[in-house]
């Protein structure tokens, strides 16, 4: 098998992002964080399995409140909602392997178990709870964390949302109990959370606090959209215990490995969220003896123009609207490009229809130029095979002798670049850095750009082998920046093998030389418009 010597793997991989609550229409953050999870996925399904799983979170007073003030039903709400989400999924060409629904038979089923193994285990108490509770956030805030907002009324420092004072009785879990055990296993897995900057917060943050019990259920009169507590139902369980099990329901738990989603996951989830996942998650997990997760990812926030997104501002970017306009590809490779997980990132229009021009310009038109009606691929590729570029350094010489030296220098740094492409990739890519991934992909493509306009191939008239070398060098540049670049920009990437009639489609054979049956009938024009074309830049967005 071609795959081999690159090491197949075996273990499947399995990455997940947050499941995205709906009580609003998706928002180009959602996007983001899926296209996270899918460029990996994609990455890693390259050379071995992988199970990727996105899905919606409906349970929850958040919900509750919102199908209350609309007077519909909650599960109907949700059927509509979480189909936005799904829709927009599949219009980016997010390739997820299951869309879960914490609505779901088998999720309500799991958390149940869950619920109950960690109550046997005796890690649950009731007690009376008093505080502030946030709907927008589904969470309790602590005194020192609320003050009094612009109108009066309380709010949380840290998100700005509304709290109402609630004196309920709930069922408390021992957060507490597992602190220190929580502190080890950080310390001696420094990779558990990535970028640095969020494990050291989550570490020290753990070293210098006490961890207070937390309430994970809610008076069933209360909460009535929500699932009920085992054995008593006074109660419904507090939405973030149900959400987070999510992840191991994907997975067959309790019966963990029975499906195709192999426990641990790699987690992607917004800076918004990373308590919950570095710290309450963990610990559930612990208390139900479940083994942790591999890594949670926590990536930074998309602000528009400089500001956060808001509709009183204008500024809201829609996902869907951005892709109607622009298409699929242009909208990947911008936010898989556009993004340090350390910062937050601008989205503006202006660099967006930049990198799209580029995209287009740098990429697409290299593969178009060559695949035109005074080229040969295939001829090219026949005269690679049969070494008769062997002694290319002599005709370049004859038909160029001053800038001969430049352009042998230019095309041993391509050819070995393109060889060497997926390697130098790889890192970046698994390390969740697709914009240093991209500048090693961006940079081959520049060299091939020059080397074809120095060369003139469109020009030589009197040696057919040295048009054929520059006809070569640009093909299989496009063929193998093609095959690395598809789990950023799928479609195009797969128009483009298209075009140069490309069928192996292996990652093995993205070494330079690695096919020597492309190109057949691809310099046929009339048979493969280019999938992709220039569009101006949308008029400003302040209607929206
Ligand atoms: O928190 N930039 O759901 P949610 C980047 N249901 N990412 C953003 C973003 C932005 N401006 N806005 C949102 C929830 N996101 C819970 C999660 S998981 C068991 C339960 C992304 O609909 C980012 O991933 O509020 C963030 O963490 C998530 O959407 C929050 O989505
Ligand atoms: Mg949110």
């Amino acid at each position: 098998m071609l795959r081999g010597w690159r090491g197949y793997a075996t273990k499947p991989f399995y990455i997940t992002t947050p499941i995205f609550y709906v009580n609003a229409k998706p928002h180009l953050g959602h996007l983001y964080s899926m296209l996270m999870a899918d460029t990996r996925h994609r990455w890693a399904r390259l050379t071995g399995p992988s199970f990727m799983l996105t899905g919606t979170d409906e349970h929850g007073l958040k919900i509750q409140t919102v199908a209350e003030s609309k007077g519909i039903d909650p599960k109907l709400l949700c059927d509509q909602v979480s189909q936005n989400f799904r829709d927009l999924a599949t219009k980016l060409n997010v390739d997820y392997s299951r869309f879960i629904r914490t609505t779901d038979p088998d999720h309500i089923q799991a958390v149940t178990h869950f619920w109950q193994t960690v109550a046997d285990k005796g890690w649950l108490y009731q007690g009376q709870h008093a505080g502030w509770y946030s709907v927008s956030d589904e969470t309790f805030f602590p005194e020192t964390q609320i003050e009094q907002g612009p109108d009066g009324t309380m709010i949380s420092k840290e998100t700005r949302n509304p709290v109402i004072y609630q004196e309920e009785t709930n069922w408390f879990f021992k957060l507490g109990a597992f602190q220190q055990q929580l502190i080890d296993h950080l310390e001696a897995h420094p990779e558990f959370i990535v970028p640095e900057s969020k494990y050291t917060q989550i570490l020290r943050e753990l070293k210098s606090e006490k961890l207070e019990d937390l309430s994970v259920s809610r008076p069933a009169s209360r909460l009535k959209w929500g699932i009920p507590v085992p054995g008593d139902p006074t109660q419904k369980i507090y939405v973030w215990f149900d959400a987070l099990v999510n992840y191991i329901t994907a997975c067959g738990y309790p019966n963990l490995g029975s499906t195709g989603a192999q426990w641990p996951a790699t987690h992607i989830v917004g800076k918004d969220i990373v308590r919950f996942h570095t710290i309450y998650w963990p610990i559930f997990l612990m208390a139900a003896n479940v083994p942790l997760p591999n890594q949670v990812v926590v990536h930074a926030h998309w602000l528009s123009e400089g500001f956060k997104m808001s509709k009183s501002l204008g500024n809201v970017v829609d996902p869907i609207d951005t892709y109607e306009y622009y298409g699929e590809d242009s909208l990947r490779l911008f936010l898989t490009e556009y993004t340090n997980i350390d910062a937050d990132s601008n989205f503006s229009e202006q660099a967006f229809v930049d990198t799209r021009d580029m995209l287009i310009g740098k990429y697409a038109n290299l593969i178009t130029r060559v695949g035109g009606k005074k080229f040969d691929i295939a001829a090219s590729v026949n005269d690679f095979a049969d070494g008769k570029f062997d002694d290319i350094e002599s005709r370049i010489g004859a038909r160029s002798p001053e800038r001969a030296e430049e352009i042998i220098t230019l095309s041993n740094e391509l050819r070995q670049s393109v060889d060497s492409l997926y390697e130098a990739m790889d890192p970046h890519m698994t390390s969740f850095n697709p914009k240093r991934a991209l500048h090693e992909w961006w940079q081959v493509l520049d060299r091939a750009n020059l080397l074809f306009q120095l060369g003139e191939p469109w020009a030589i008239k009197d040696d057919a082998t040295l048009k054929n070398y520059y006809t070569f060098m640009a093909a299989e540049t496009g063929r193998v920046a093609s095959l690395v670049v598809t789990p950023i920009i799928p479609r195009l990437a797969g128009a483009m093998l298209d075009r140069l009639a490309v069928t192996s489609r292996d990652i093995g054979a993205a070494k330079f030389g690695g096919d020597l049956g492309f190109g057949a009938g691809a310099n046929n024009p009339k048979l493969h418009p280019l999938p992709i074309v220039r569009v101006p830049k949308r008029e400003s967005q302040e209607t929206q």
